[in-house]
């Protein structure tokens, strides 16, 4: 009979962890991404030399997308800045990413992320820029060991979609397993949010990246357990039920009172 009770308490006990899940992949979803003038969104201002084909956005077309990832994900979010800022006038910006494409520059950025190791998928965005992805996209994937990590790139564009920058990181991280990236025209991820989301949305669900459980879709499931143990005292052994309450929350079961 105490063997039976030691039984009966120890499966109480792993109960719990026998009915975890593997738990889910940590991601985090870094970016490059340039508010200021920029071709074909915004609102042109008065005075700038190249109201012609540009306005002035507030947030950049690539950081709109980014957050879209972030949250169907449930990834942090990190932006890839420079030491020395973007110009934000259009001209002097198309003029500063030919430089660096000519002495395959590697800015400097003003962050880094700590705990990088933590990370087992990192979602890297950026616009395109001249037909390439920013050389500080090159800063940013040189400065880590992302070998055995899941890289997925995406991008905003206007009508040159990847631009071959598919190839351009596997080629950079042969270490890594890099999946199928996403371009969506940055006119569309800056004035578009549904359609954003429609596109972003499948492509997540492909690679089975989305978060299972978010915002009004949280999964909260529930399980109890009725033992029954024999428990025995000086004046003799008596049965006692013990209950054991687990409730699902975000992928995760917790055992409780
Ligand atoms: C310097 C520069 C070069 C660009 N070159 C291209 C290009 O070659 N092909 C293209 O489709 N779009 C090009 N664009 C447009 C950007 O890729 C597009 O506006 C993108 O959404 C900008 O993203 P961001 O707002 O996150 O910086 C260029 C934009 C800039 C500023």
């Amino acid at each position: 009979m105490r063997k039976l009770l030691a039984v009966i308490l120890l499966l109480a006990l792993l109960l719990p962890s026998a009915l975890a899940e593997e738990a889910a992949p940590q991601v985090l979803v870094a970016f490059l991404s340039r508010a200021g003038e920029n071709y074909n969104v915004g609102v042109a201002r008065e005075g700038s030399a190249s109201t012609a084909y540009a306005g002035y956005i507030e947030k950049g077309n690539t950081a709109m997308m980014a957050a879209v990832i972030a949250e169907l994900t449930g990834g942090d979010l990190f932006e890839i800045q420079t030491v020395t800022p973007y110009p934000e006038d259009y001209a002097s910006m198309l003029r500063v990413a030919q430089e660096e494409i000519d002495t395959d520059a590697r800015p400097a950025l003003a962050a880094q992320v700590e705990n990088m190791a933590d990370y087992d998928v990192i979602f890297i965005g950026y616009p395109i820029w001249h037909g390439r992805m920013p050389q500080a996209i090159y800063s940013f994937i040189e400065a880590y060991d992302l070998t055995g990590k899941t890289v997925i790139p995406f991008n905003t564009h206007e009508g040159s979609g990847q631009s071959g920058t598919q190839r351009v990181i596997e080629a950079a991280l042969p270490g890594s397993t890099v999946l199928q990236g996403l371009a969506i025209r940055g006119k569309v991820a800056q004035e578009d949010p549904e359609q954003t989301r429609a596109l972003i949305e499948p492509w997540l669900e492909g690679m089975n990246m989305k978060k299972a459980n978010t915002g009004a879709e949280a999964e909260v499931l529930t399980a109890s357990v009725t033992l029954t143990a024999r428990v025995y005292g000086a004046s003799g052994s008596w049965t006692l039920p013990v209950n054991a309450h687990f409730t699902k929350i975000d992928g995760q079961w917790i055992a409780h009172n």
